[in-house]
């Protein structure tokens, strides 16, 4: 297989899925405070999508080579735990950070989209890894265009989360997107400039890095799912599912209660 070029009407219908994927995470925003459940969150989003949007919860029994069917309609990942987290009854804290990762499917089309929630009154430091990762994401985002090499995406990532002391986990990556939840490409949030594939008009990938506030190393939990740091340092994660445009990016995964992009991202928009 190879790397999906998307049409004009097919592009029409992942930017429906991907504002879609973005409305579960603003209808779950008001939900994730101290008490709520994992499991109560995934119910709340499990419902919204399938009696409100009509979509379609792709995570649930979501089996690829060698998993287990994924059990829930989201990942919510919490503190040290990395990604894929499972929901479970263990009730959110004052303090805890929760990844809230939410993939629709519309009409046969995915939209795959995170972002990080702080509980209640986070502290500093846990709010500076959301922040940084957050940023770190929009440092790739703001590379795409045609001609770019996704090596130079994982590069600009890298080097930024880097520099703020973090680190970044390997073993998961971004991902091409369309008819199927996970295609080609890999894109990795490390890497070299000037390597890997060259970007094109029409593709559609995510953007979606795991940053470690202590060491990159990870193991996985023995559910078959759940992804923790080795360190148990806290790890952040934010994902948008990106359009290569003509002339550089389209965020798919965007609706009313997106966070803003940071300065960066807006300037490089308005003085093109
Ligand atoms: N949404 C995740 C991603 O960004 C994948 C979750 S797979 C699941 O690629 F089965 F755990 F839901
Ligand atoms: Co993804
Ligand atoms: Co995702």
């Amino acid at each position: 297989m190879s790397i999906t070029i998307k049409t004009g009407a097919e592009i029409d219908a992942m930017r429906l899925a991907g504002r879609l994927a973005s409305e579960v995470l603003d209808y779950l925003t008001p939900h994730v405070t101290p008490g709520v459940t994992t499991e109560a969150l995934d119910k709340l989003a499990h419902d919204y999508m399938v009696q409100v949007q009509g979509t379609i919860p792709a995570p649930l029994n979501y089996a690829p080579g060698g998993h287990t069917p994924y059990p829930k309609s989201i990942c919510t990942s919490v503190n040290h735990q990395v990604c894929h987290g499972i929901p479970n009854d263990r009730p959110l804290k004052d303090g805890d950070i929760v990844n809230i990762d939410i993939t629709v499917i519309k009409d046969g089309w995915h939209g795959d989209t995170s972002r990080m929630f702080v509980v209640g009154k986070g502290s500093i430091a846990a709010k500076r890894l959301c922040q940084i990762t957050y940023e770190a994401m929009w440092r790739g985002i703001v590379k795409v265009k045609p001609g770019v090499r996704l090596g130079d995406i994982g590069h600009a990532i890298q080097t930024f989360a880097e520099n703020q002391g973090f680190s970044i986990v390997r073993e998961f990556c971004g991902h091409g997107i369309g008819q199927k939840f996970h295609e080609e490409p890999q894109v990795l949030h490390y890497g070299r400039p000037g390597t890997l594939e060259v970007l094109q008009p029409g593709m559609t990938f995510t953007i979606e890095p795991m940053i470690n506030a202590g060491k990159k190393d990870i193991r996985s939990m023995g559910d078959g799912w759940t992804i923790v740091t080795k360190d148990r340092s806290l790890s952040a994660q934010w994902e948008h599912t990106v359009l290569v445009t003509e002339t550089g990016y389209e965020v798919l995964t965007l609706s009313a209660g997106s966070p803003p992009p940071p300065d960066f991202a807006v300037q490089q928009a308005t003085s093109a």
